[in-house]
């Protein structure tokens, strides 16, 4: 069966290592004379470039194609969309809305038997690819490296999101302590608390904590994404009542672990959920998180289409 990527635990904790080592390999070109399709019905500045390049440093083809042109469930159903790009690629990496978007078209290619992986570019509940290069980012804080994420300490304050729950599926996975704190209405669910219980490894744990100040105590990096995600702008006002008290700032990161950093996917919104002062200051990661993206794209491209369907 051909391997998808639509959510961190579709690799186990061993394949989740195989790709973060993959990163950080040469991976040669295996995509030589190959197409990779890049949809994006969203926004998006870091996923299409470091994806695109990527594909370019594998040696293969992009074809950037914007939600509007493939006009999913509109112009044509999901399921023919993934058919049509399976003739011309070797994987189809869509950004989307609504994840079930992108389990429709691994499903269609699976009935197919075509061999070719679907890789989630961000939907309402994930974001994979983008956890594999904080993964990275994190495992660079120890000379260990990637061998050195195991009992490792991080912790997530502001919303539960998409991103949230990709970082801590893998980060749990691999035996690292994920604290999260939220405010009532945007915490993990217990679907949530059990989907990373059942993937954890290596004495990984999850643990919700009320106090923001409290989830930060021991962890190396303090992780935040936006309040408002793509697709909730209607709920902007909501949220940003919701939030306060979860901004990350210069108060927050000193209770964290001496020389702990700070880990952004951007886009940022400074002044809500990270002070300006943080984000730009010394403790900050996001651009090297920004730059492993291509790496982390590499990585993991060059292992789906390694393996045998
Ligand atoms: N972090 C991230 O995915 O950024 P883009 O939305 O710009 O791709
Ligand atoms: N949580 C954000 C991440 C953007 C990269 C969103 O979904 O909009």
């Amino acid at each position: 069966m051909t391997r998808h990527f639509l959510e961190v635990d579709d690799l186990s904790a061993s394949e989740l290592s195989e790709v973060l080592a993959a990163a950080l390999a040469d991976n040669g070109r295996p995509l030589a004379g190959l197409g990779v399709a890049v949809v994006m019905t969203l926004p998006s500045t870091r996923t299409r470039n470091s994806t695109e390049m990527a594909v370019t440093d594998l040696g293969g083809h992009a074809v950037a194609l914007a939600g509007g042109e493939v006009g999913v469930d509109v112009r044509e159903t999901a399921e023919d969309v993934a058919r049509t790009l399976a003739q011309y690629h070797r994987a189809i990496c869509m950004r989307v809305v609504d994840h079930e978007v992108l389990v429709r078209m691994a499903r269609a290619i699976d009935d197919a038997r075509l061999d070719v992986p679907v890789v989630n570019l961000l939907s309402s509940t994930g974001h994979p690819v983008q956890a594999l290069a904080d993964l990275l980012t994190i495992a660079e804080l120890d000379a260990r490296g990637i061998g050195g994420l195991r009992g490792t300490r991080i912790a997530w304050i502001g919303d539960s999101n998409n991103v949230a729950r990709s970082l801590t599926l893998g980060a749990v996975a691999l035996g690292m302590h994920v604290s999260v704190s939220s405010p009532e209405g945007y915490r993990f669910g217990s679907d949530d608390v059990g989907r990373v219980a059942s993937h954890a490894g290596l004495g990984g744990s999850l643990e919700l904590v009320d106090d923001p100040v409290a989830a930060v105590e021991g962890a190396v990096a303090v992780c935040t994404d936006v309040w408002v995600s793509m697709g909730q702008e209607a709920e902007r006002d909501a949220r940003l009542a919701a939030f306060t008290g979860y901004q990350v700032d210069t108060a927050l990161l000193e209770r964290a672990a001496t020389g702990a950093v700070l880990l952004h996917c951007l886009p940022a919104h400074r002044g809500e959920e990270v002070t300006a002062e943080v984000l730009e200051g010394p403790r900050s990661r996001v651009w090297q998180e920004t730059s492993h993206r291509r790496a982390a794209m590499r990585g993991l491209l060059a292992w789906l289409v390694a393996r045998a369907p």
